[in-house]
This record gives structure tokens, sequence and C-alpha cells, in this order.
């Protein structure tokens, strides 16, 4: 009878990868597989340092699980506690209005992510005590406080999230450590992070350096 089963299981497989799409493989990640493999090698650089990453705009948790997993399978556990910050409901309203009023953007183009749920979200996580999301608007974290910061990977799209952040992480960074930013690229809806960055970059005086086709590194000499 098992084996009837398992014949059943396979021939029922076999009609679904030939006959439909639904079988089809598909990329999962909003960010490119060469800013996957940058935030690996970053954490990998600072994994007997004992201190924090954060990833800043989770979203659903896509990126989380792919960072939580690499840590739980390395067994970094013991160094190193991933802080997802996010305010779990969406663009603020300041940050949007700054972007129509100021940006000439349409709000209608910007508008996502309300679908998030902060307990849902922690819910889903509940298996990696390492993992701690943080309900806030990014700008008004106090990231000294959450221990030496090896890595941060920020990812809030707009203008003044990304702006207010990138110094306070600056300064909140371990020497060698890194941030990465995503939407580093120029006359799209979401190219507010891509002023901030390059604005930094002037006022700090450091060489912007892109990878892949819209992601931007900022070190800590
Ligand atoms: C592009 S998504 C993040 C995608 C995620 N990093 C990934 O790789 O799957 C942007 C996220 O930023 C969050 N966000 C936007 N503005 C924010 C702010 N001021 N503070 C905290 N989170 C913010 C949104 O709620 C949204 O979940």
């Amino acid at each position: 009878m098992p084996n009837l089963v398992k014949a059943i299981k396979e021939a029922a497989k076999s009609f679904v990868f030939k006959y439909t799409t639904l079988a089809a493989p598909s990329y999962r990640y909003n960010i490119e597989p060469i800013q996957l493999t940058c935030l690996i090698n970053e954490i990998e650089k600072f994994k007997t340092v004992k201190g924090c990453i954060v990833e800043i705009g989770v979203a659903r948790g896509l990126t989380t699980l792919f960072l939580a997993e690499h840590i739980k399978r390395q067994s970094l556990q013991n160094t190193t506690t991933l802080y997802a910050i996010d305010t779990f409901d969406s663009f603020t309203k300041a940050d949007l209005d700054y972007e129509v009023r100021d940006r000439g953007k349409s709000l209608t183009e910007l508008e996502a992510f309300g679908y998030n749920d902060y307990d849902v979200w922690a819910k889903n996580f509940a298996n990696f005590s390492f993992v701690k999301p943080l309900k806030a608007d990014c700008a008004t974290v106090d990231y000294q406080a959450l221990g030496p910061l090896k890595l941060a990977f920020l990812d809030v799209d707009l203008y003044l999230p990304t702006k207010n952040t990138l110094p306070k992480l600056f300064d909140a960074l371990i020497t060698g450590g890194a941030i990465v930013c995503d939407d580093v690229l120029n006359n799209n809806v979401y190219d507010g992070a891509f002023q901030a960055y390059t604005e930094f970059c002037r006022e700090y005086s450091l060489t912007p350096e892109i990878i892949g086709n819209k992601c931007g590194i900022i070190r800590k000499p």
C-alpha cells in the first residue's frame, strides 16, 4: 500500500511539472543574487565578533529568512543578533508626504506594504530566537544601544528615512563594518534612496561603491 501511494504521488508530481507551471521555480527575493552574496560575505567577515546585524525595512521577511538561515546553519547565534526593524505598517505619512511634495512622486505609485502585521511577522520567526523584530520608524532608533553594529542592510526605499538613518548607522558601525543600501538607482519611483546615498557619500567624502544594478555600499574605514 505505501508503495502504491508513493507511485501515485510521483505520477501526480510528474503531471504537475510537465503540464502546468505550478512547479516552475521562481525567484522570490526583492534583492539581487549579488546583494544576497554580499550580505553573507559581510556576515562572515565578523562572524567571531560579538555584535549585531540590522535589516531595516523587512517587508514580509524574505531576506530576513535567508540571513537567519545562514546564521543558524553556520552556528553564529552566539555572536550574532539580527534585528529586523520596520514600522510593520508601510511607509510613514511624513516620509510619503515628502516624496509627493518635494520630490514630485505620485502617492498611488508609492503605496505598498500595508499588509504587514508585527504579531504575525514575529510569530513567523518564533523559531529563530536570535532574530529580534523591532517596530519603529528607523529614523528614530538608537542604533548605538543595540550593541556593536557589524552590518546594516538598509532597504526603506524613500529619501527621508534613508537620509536620516544613514548617519546614525555610520556612527554605530564598528570599524570595517558595512552598510548595504538597496534601491540606489536613479530615475525610478523609489529613487529617494539613490539621492540620500549619493548625498551621504558626498558629505562624508566617501567614494560610492555600487554592486549589481541597485545596491550601494558604505564602509566604515
Ligand atoms: C522594500 S521593503 C523591504 C524588503 C526586504 N528588505 C526584503 O529584502 O525582502 C521596504 C520596507 O520598509 C519599511 N519602511 C518604510 N519606511 C520605514 C521607516 N521609516 N521605518 C521603518 N521601516 C520602514 C516598509 O514598511 C517595508 O516593509
